[in-house]
């Protein structure tokens, strides 16, 4: 393994090894299907969307859980839940703002699964939290897990949430910088064999400071999810997979005209930092046995469509580059189905859309449902058998 300084490296080390570089690591491991599958798991009120058709999607615990135990029996690779601090009433309507926390939902479930990534969605801004708290946090989770506990760094991007923190939202590109000292020492906390002090721009400071046990493989899985120039840099410079969007539309056919270019342009930015990563997308799969029905599925979520959430996640003054493409461009049948883009149809028209979205650079599909448990169970019965004949899964 070529160990290179990265440029503007704050804390002075070499560059941090990837658990990728670990062939026995659960991410190494999982690197060797042809494409990631991932579940994106609903532990916030409504999933991603604004529909009331009557489903069994819920935030709770039990449903939660029990979707990660059927999605491991069906051979996923991970799951990832996402993190949201919304004031009172959410985004309204089925967005009514309960929601788990992401952190100590995966936390519990390293206990409860045994070989499936486990990706908590974490601001690390917010608090603020010490590197120190989440460097401990984070290699216990590393041990009890076995490897298989990652990070999705998120920045915050709504104005509400950092006011609730108590102060107004830190500008977009300094809370990357923010962002990579935290992540910086805290992979020196992973790794260092020294204790170690550290004074930069964030209100924390480090004296002194040493974690042990050291996570198992190098450190934990690193995500972080983009559409920014600051974010796609970011990610070159730290993270093993980048959680992205349709630079457009959410419908399919926008997105697999748009995607091969934004995927590329991720990728080559690693390159150009000596590192690989793994594109990440997040497809809302409607699918039934046939057309009609499939058609039918689809009418009804939409017929339903929530009118007190009118816009959905694009609410509470965000300033995400990630969405941009989107506001012009979805309507709010969209929005009725959510998700990043939309694979709609039989299994064979589903796993032909994953066939064209892996050719246009996507190494991950992290799926969502609309009624989640009942559609799981069909894409592990109808589509995983016809991806695993399209040479998609081992
Ligand atoms: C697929 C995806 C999932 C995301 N999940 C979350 C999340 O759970 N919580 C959150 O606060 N932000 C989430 N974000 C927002 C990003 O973390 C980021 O703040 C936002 O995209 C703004 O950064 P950007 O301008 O670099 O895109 C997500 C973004 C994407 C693309």
């Amino acid at each position: 393994m070529t160990l290179t300084r990265p440029a503007g490296s704050l804390v002075g080390l070499d560059r941090f090894a990837s658990p990728a570089d670990f062939p026995d690591s659960p991410y190494a491991q999982a690197l060797r299907q042809p494409v990631l599958l991932g579940l994106f798991l609903p532990i916030q009120a409504g999933g991603w969307s604004a529909s009331t058709l009557p489903r069994t999607t819920d935030w709770r615990w039990p449903y939660n859980r029990d979707l990660v135990l059927k999605a491991e029996s069906l051979g996923f690779d991970l799951v990832f839940a996402l993190s949201q601090w919304l004031p009172k009433g959410g985004y309204g309507g089925v967005f009514d703002g309960h929601a788990l926390d992401s952190f100590q939902t995966m936390a519990a479930l390293t206990a409860v699964t045994q070989r499936i990534l486990l990706v908590s969605t974490i601001h690390v801004l917010y608090g603020p939290l010490h590197p120190l708290h989440l460097a401990k946090w984070g290699a216990t989770l590393d041990h009890i897990s076995g490897g298989r506990w990652g990070i999705n760094v998120v920045t915050g991007h709504r104005a509400v949430e950092h006011e609730a923190f108590g102060w107004d939202r830190i500008e977009h590109d300094r809370r990357y910088a923010l962002t990579a000292e935290f992540i910086e020492v805290l992979q020196r906390l992973w790794t260092g064999d020294e204790p170690f002090s550290f004074e930069g721009e964030s209100s924390w400071r480090l004296n002194n400071a040493f974690v042990t046990p050291k996570p198992v493989y190098g450190r934990p899985l690193l995500v972080n999810a983009t559409g920014s120039d600051a974010g796609i840099s970011f990610a070159a410079r730290y993270s093993d997979v980048v959680f992205i969007t349709s630079p457009g539309a959410s419908d399919f056919a926008s997105a697999i005209e748009l995607l091969p270019a934004h995927a590329a342009r991720v990728k080559q930015a690693a390159r150009e930092q000596g590192r690989e990563i793994r594109t990440l997308l997040n497809p809302m799969v409607v699918s039934r046995e046939t057309e009609q029905e499939t058609r039918a599925y689809y009418d009804a979520i939409v017929a339903h469509q929530d009118v007190r959430t009118p816009d959905g996640f694009h609410t509470l003054n965000s300033d995400a580059h990630a969405w941009r493409g989107r506001a012009g461009l979805d309507g709010a049948n969209r929005r009725a189905i959510g998700g990043n883009i939309e694979v709609v149809g039989t299994p064979e028209q589903v796993v032909e859309q994953f066939v064209a979205l892996k050719r246009a650079g996507i190494d991950g599909l992290q799926l969502s449902f609309f009624d989640f448990k009942p559609d799981l169970a069909f894409f592990g019965d109808r589509i995983l058998p016809l991806m695993k004949q399209a040479g998609l899964r081992l």
